[in-house]
């Protein structure tokens, strides 16, 4: 009778788009679907009524025996699962379709079929088109990851290209004006040199006030070479400490390494300090130096540039709760608005061959990472407006 049930669920498991076969607990085969004939070289006829595993010798005949085995016991489904087990037993898969997997990659469920007759059915279900699209997945992931990789190295070095040119950059506008700043105190050395010998090509004998005085004049001059070359050697200075310093101080400091041009184009420097004298902040001097120092040398550059009558710059330092505010405020007619939105960007330059364009963009990055506070910029009255807030710690 169950023979006859057999044969009468033949038509439907041939109609199934998976594989069954059907064998008792001594794993003989009692029933295999056209499907199975279809992916192997194997007829149904040659294979019923022998065992599983003379079949396909590739089925590891203690595992499938003990599944089995179970199935029947426990009256309950047990698996395989292609992606831990591979395949049940070998179907070569189609090379075309399927480039990376060498078989078919199967999900079999072992399910008690006739438990009187001790038979449970192998239903093979292909896996392989999913596992192989999973593997696509993971590669292309894998690739992608690399890819990103690959990008942030580049953006990486990128950036440190631009941040050596940045230091390069304000290290020659920095040359430019120690040498403008130079000039003088050499100027005023060689005068007096050139007093001296002519004192003594007159008189033969120089006296000794003559002497008191070069002294005097030739030390002072000198103290104040000493002074600028001090003064840009702390610039360059590199100082990853942060540390306590007066804003006070910045203030004269980057007014000092200007000094020369701002006093050669007689640019009238206007401070309004609205807070606490000895008002500290704490981070990294040289780097605000570096800010206020770019902001100033620009400005100078616009004074210059529109040869502006009675060229100003007003430096104003306020506060809130939140914020110590330092606004550079010039005279030089502001910035167009049109490039407005651009002089952040690195490169960007209105001067051609004596600009660089990074001085904005290098500012504000030193504003915003290192100082955690904003750079911003406006038209005011006359001229430009570049507004620093740095955070109160
Ligand atoms: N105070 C200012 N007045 C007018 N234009 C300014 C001022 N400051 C900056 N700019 C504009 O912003 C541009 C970018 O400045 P910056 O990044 O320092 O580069 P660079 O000074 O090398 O040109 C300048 O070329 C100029 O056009
Ligand atoms: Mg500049």
């Amino acid at each position: 009778m169950s023979n006859q049930r057999i044969v009468n669920k033949t038509l439907f498991l041939d109609s199934v788009n998976s594989g069954v076969v059907v064998v008792n607990s001594d794993l003989n085969v009692k029933f295999f679907n056209s499907w199975l004939e279809a992916h192997t070289d194997k007829k149904r006829d040659e294979v019923i009524g022998r065992p599983i595993t003379e079949v396909f010798p590739e089925i590891k005949e203690k595992v499938l025996s003990r599944k089995v085995k179970n199935c029947l016991k426990l009256k309950s489904p047990t698996f395989y699962d292609a992606e831990v087990d591979g395949y049940l037993f070998q179907i070569p898969a189609d090379k075309i379709i399927y480039s990376t997997f060498e078989y078919m990659q199967q999900n079999v469920t072992i399910a008690p079929y006739d438990v009187e007759k001790d038979l449970v059915s192998l239903m093979i279900y292909d896996q392989t088109q999913f596992l192989e699209m999973k593997r696509r997945c993971v590669d292309f992931n894998e690739e992608l990851q690399r890819q990103v990789k690959i990008e942030v190295q580049k953006q990486k070095e990128q950036e440190d290209i631009l941040l050596h040119q940045s230091r390069m950059a304000s290290m020659g506008e920095m040359i430019g004006n120690i040498a403008h700043q130079w000039k003088q105190p050499l100027n005023g050395l060689s005068i007096y040199i050139q007093m001296i010998y002519e004192e003594q090509r007159n008189k033969q004998k120089i006296s000794q006030e003559f002497i008191q005085e070069f002294y005097e004049k030739t030390m002072f001059q000198i103290k104040g070479m000493s002074q600028t070359v001090d003064d840009f050697k702390n610039f360059f200075k590199v100082n990853r400490q942060k540390k306590d310093f007066y804003l006070k101080r910045v203030i004269e400091n980057s007014l000092r390494l200007v000094d020369s041009y701002y006093t050669k184009h007689k640019i009238e420097i206007n401070i309004d300090y609205q807070v606490d004298e000895d008002l500290i902040l704490k981070g990294f001097d040289n780097e605000l130096i570096q800010v206020f120092v770019n902001i100033l040398n620009n400005g100078k550059d616009a004074l210059i540039e529109k040869k502006i009558d009675n060229p100003k710059m007003n430096i104003i330092v306020s506060e809130t709760a939140e914020f110590t505010t330092v606004e550079f405020e010039d005279n030089a007619g502001g910035i167009p608005d049109d490039i407005m939105k651009d002089i952040f960007v690195p490169y960007f330059t209105t001067k051609d061959d004596q600009g660089t364009g990074i001085g904005l963009y290098m500012s504000q990055r030193i504003v915003n990472e290192h100082l955690k506070g904003t750079i911003s910029v406006s038209n005011k009255n006359q001229g430009a407006c570049f507004k620093i807030r740095l955070p109160k710690t």
